[in-house]
């Protein structure tokens, strides 16, 4: 945790042997640009506006839940509002427990609960002020049982004098509502592209990345607002390419689908043959292609595609949005996408 909130910088250093120098840390660019503080969260300006108030006029922090697409800033946030608001006690005074954590109901009546029991005093060691609470951060609570939220839901009201809660998810919806009630929500957008530029830029400047304006704009735009996604592109680019990186090293990178292999997959439902069709796709997937990388694109070339009538396209997406959701919920990928595609061909060739 302790090194999760210092974001890495105060990291130590491996020594190595002897009067070896030490080799260079290599540390993830994710964590190395994490925000260090509440001033350094891009964009999320509601969120930001009601951490602020907190941390310059001493309003009151609420228990919170943070909901949204992944890459958005949720973690980041909550840990930069640790940091600001506990300084070098945010150590003890954070606890935070996430998806690889045993959260069953044990562990919030027992782990959580001994947590929140414990006071704590309203001054740091440097004598400088610091809230009287402590802070738990369940992250990826959606993954949680609905009767280990259930148990939350008392530990939350009894111990709201010496706790707050902060609950991060990508989907609300697997929230209950008693818990949902209890908390001042916050949707977490994708962020947008110039933000992204930004931060973008300003870590190709710091490591001196070679790449060419195309290629930070495609970066952009294969991230679609997943900041953790673009940087963790940019990284891995800089790493294999030690000319300037292109565009196409960004569509490599990404694995995505040569977007002329989508156009011939959409040509072959067109021209009726189904075992054609199921020739392209097949190729596709036993190229490496993820089939949600697939489906994806092949949803925006449906969009895109003025040839085809809108009520095509809203059963066609239909599916899409029917596979999307199946596949989150650990469907086969294969059984997917032959559903996709038959609906395809089922209505562009009628
Ligand atoms: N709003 C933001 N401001 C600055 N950096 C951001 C922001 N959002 C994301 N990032 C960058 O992207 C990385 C991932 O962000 P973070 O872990 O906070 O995402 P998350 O919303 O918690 O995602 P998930 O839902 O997958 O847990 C961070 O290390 C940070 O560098
Ligand atoms: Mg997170």
């Amino acid at each position: 945790m302790e090194q999760f909130l210092i974001g890495g910088s105060g990291a130590k250093a491996s020594t190595g042997g002897g009067k070896k120098k030490a080799a260079p840390r290599v540390l993830p660019w994710i964590e190395k640009y994490r925000p260090k503080g509440v001033n350094d969260v891009c964009a999320q300006e509601e969120v930001v506006a009601m951490l602020k108030a907190v941390l310059i006029e001493g309003k009151e922090l609420p228990n919170m839940l943070f909901y949204g697409p992944p890459g958005t800033g949720k973690t980041s946030t909550i840990l930069a509002m640790a940091r600001d608001m506990f300084g070098n006690l945010a150590s003890e005074r954070v606890c935070e427990l996430n998806a690889s954590d045993e959260r069953g109901i044990a562990v919030v009546r027992e782990k959580v609960k001994n947590f929140a029991m414990t006071t704590a005093n309203s001054q740091r060691a440097d004598g400088k002020k610091c809230p009287n609470f402590k802070l738990i951060i369940l992250d990826e609570a959606d993954s949680m049982t609905k009767s280990a939220q259930e148990a939350l839901r008392r530990t939350m009201e009894v111990y709201s004098k010496s706790t707050r809660f902060c609950l991060l998810c990508n989907y609300v919806s697997r929230i209950i509502d008693p818990i949902t009630s209890r908390t001042a929500k916050f949707r977490f957008r994708l962020l947008p592209k110039e933000i992204q530029y930004n931060q973008i830029r300003h870590i190709r400047e710091a490591e001196n990345v070679q790449i060419s304006e195309n290629a930070v704009e495609e970066l952009i735009s294969v991230a679609a607002g997943d900041m953790r996604r673009a940087v963790n592109f940019l990284q891995s680019l800089h790493r294999l390419h030690e000319d300037e990186i292109t565009p196409d090293d960004v569509r490599d990178v990404a694995i995505l689908c040569p977007a002329e292999k989508i156009d011939e997959v959409i040509r072959e439902a067109r021209s009726k043959s189904y075992e054609n069709m199921l020739t392209k796709v097949q190729a596709l997937l036993q190229d490496g292609y993820p089939a949600g990388q697939f489906m994806h694109q092949l949803q925006d070339a449906v969009i895109a595609d003025d040839a085809i009538e809108d009520f095509q396209k809203v059963n066609i997406i239909n599916q899409i949005g029917k596979a999307d959701h199946a596949l989150t919920d650990g469907a086969d990928e294969k059984v997917q996408i032959l559903a996709i595609v038959s609906v395809l061909q089922r209505e562009l060739s009628r």
